[in-house]
């Protein structure tokens, strides 16, 4: 605590550092900009004290103070242990004080965060100085799986005994539920009335929802931010089509022309890291198991094979499914040496991690930090980058300013839709209407000299539109 703002980041005197970075970022991103202006006057965000879990990045940084101007309390912690920008972090907190007495937000995040502290730091997300949070803004859904997790064990009086099956990650959030259940033992349950809904950002956050709204126990009502078309179908893949190279050229500068490129997974991530890897000229094969999306991959020209067909010839492995056991130790054995293997999908069982280091005789050679080389007794290496998380964040810094400017648009309304129209949403998953989802798209035409053709009256009667829009009808597919 300094001058009675409580953080924890890595360092505060990169506040300059990162407040330049943030000033060139939020020229990049006039969606938010824009939203800043339109709502500056009303402040529809007044009230809100908005826990948000997301990758502390610049863009990030831009999001935040984009929902602070609406006149919201924010709190701030990443969703991944490596993904935190030190310098974004720190000007955030810094916000317009000094170094000596920051005045801005508190974050708690820094990069390489050990597991234990990145649940520590995600409890920290529910004190507002004594008062819980009303708002959830997550990315991936953590900071909703703690609310759930404790109003369940509350409700049962205990938290489960650890077991044997438990990852080592699970047993970390048991451990911290219990000492949250020993020091207050009706902490999520308040918490979780207050919460008028929650904003999920990443295709594994919104299938978590989903299944919880189907089972009946989703506990408020959610956004679904990723399925905006202009979230999913732009971050997901023209965002990794400029980070995933970025990533694997910053860990290990390896040449990709020419190389041979495994990516699993066809879905929007999927067809960004392909068409990246393709434009470095390197040769691409995908692994599907929807026949749609493999068809996909076939007619845009990819070779579709299963991982054991090219196991031993690939030469960079990248895993974007969301799934989990994509690539298993035994694949880890028989591929060829110095093979580099990296994961863009949310969660770190795409690659089992756990099954390489129970390998016998298999050593860990730190090349840097998030950059590994696995070496097997047999005499051949891999190259495993971030531990098996989010390399793109991990050994790069994300996604650019500009496809972020668009997801967080979306946020940003979506956190203004459940802040300021409780009771019109059931507890259920939703995602933004379609006029919306087409406002986020015109506030970020002018950047690129995008020149739009306005329909005439004839021709929108013709097509059985309106003028102003929408344009598409909810099952159109883009
Ligand atoms: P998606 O559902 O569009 O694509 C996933 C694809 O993987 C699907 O086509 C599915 O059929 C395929 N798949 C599932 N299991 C498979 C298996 N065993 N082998 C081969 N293919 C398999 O999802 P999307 O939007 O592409 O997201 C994928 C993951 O990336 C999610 O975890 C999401 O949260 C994450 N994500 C990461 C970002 C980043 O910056 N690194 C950005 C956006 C999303």
């Amino acid at each position: 605590v300094v001058g009675g703002l409580e953080f924890a980041v890595a360092d505060l005197t990169l506040a300059e550092a990162g407040r330049h970075q943030l000033r060139l970022a939020e020229y990049e991103m006039p969606g938010l900009m824009s939203i800043r202006e339109e709502f500056r006057e009303s402040q529809p965000l007044k009230g809100a004290r908005i826990a948000g879990s997301l990758h502390m990045t610049v863009q990030t940084a831009v999001l935040i103070e984009t929902l602070v101007a609406l006149g919201a309390q924010v709190r701030w912690v990443s969703c991944n242990i490596f993904s935190t920008q030190d310098e974004a972090a720190a000007a955030v907190v810094v916000g317009s004080g000094t170094v000596e007495a920051p005045a801005g937000v508190p974050v708690f995040a820094w990069k390489g965060e050990t597991l234990d502290e990145y649940w520590w730091a995600t409890m920290r997300l529910f004190d507002f100085d004594g008062v819980g949070p009303n708002m959830i803004l997550d990315d991936g859904g953590d900071a909703t799986l703690l609310v759930h997790k404790g109003v369940e064990f509350e409700g049962a009086g205990a938290v489960p005994q650890t077991t044997e099956a438990d990852s080592h990650e699970y047993s970390i959030i048991l451990e911290t539920l219990r000492a949250s259940l020993a020091d207050d033992p009706q902490r999520f349950t308040r918490i979780a009335a207050e919460i008028r809904g929650v904003t999920e950002e990443t295709t594994t956050g919104v299938a978590r929802l989903y299944k919880l709204a189907k089972e009946g126990g989703l506990l408020f009502p959610a956004i679904n931010v990723n399925d905006s078309v202009t979230k999913s179908k732009f971050d997901n893949k023209y965002g990794i089509r400029h980070s995933l190279v970025d990533g694997l050229n910053r860990a290990t500068d390896v040449m990709l022309g020419g190389k041979l490129a495994l990516v699993c997974g066809y879905g929007d991530v999927g067809k960004g890291a392909a068409e990246t890897l393709r434009g470095q000229g390197a040769r691409v094969v995908v692994t599907e198991i929807d026949p749609i999306c493999a068809l996909q991959a076939a007619m845009d020209g990819m070779q579709v094979a299963r991982i054991e067909d090219v196991l031993g010839e690939v030469d960079i492995f990248v895993t974007t499914t969301g799934g989990t056991d994509i690539i298993t130790a035994e694949h880890l054995a028989g591929m060829k040496h110095n093979a580099i293997v990296g994961n863009v999908g949310h969660f770190d069982d795409e690659i089992d991690m756990a099954g390489l280091a129970k390998v016998p005789g298999v050593k860990k050679i730190e090349i840097k930090p998030q950059v590994h080389e696995w070496a097997f007794p047999d005499g051949h290496s891999v190259i495993v980058l971030s531990e098996g998380r989010l390399m793109n964040l991990g050994n790069a810094t994300g996604h650019p300013s500009f496809v972020m400017s668009n997801s967080f648009s979306n946020q940003v309304i979506a956190q203004i839709e459940l802040w300021t129209k409780p009771g019109e949403y059931e507890k259920q998953v939703y995602v933004l209407p379609k006029h919306l989802d087409e406002k986020v798209a015109r506030l970020h035409l002018d950047a690129l000299g995008v020149k739009l053709t306005t329909l005439s009256k004839k021709q929108a009667e013709y097509l059985g539109v309106d003028v102003e829009g929408p344009y598409k009808p909810e099952h159109y597919r883009y």
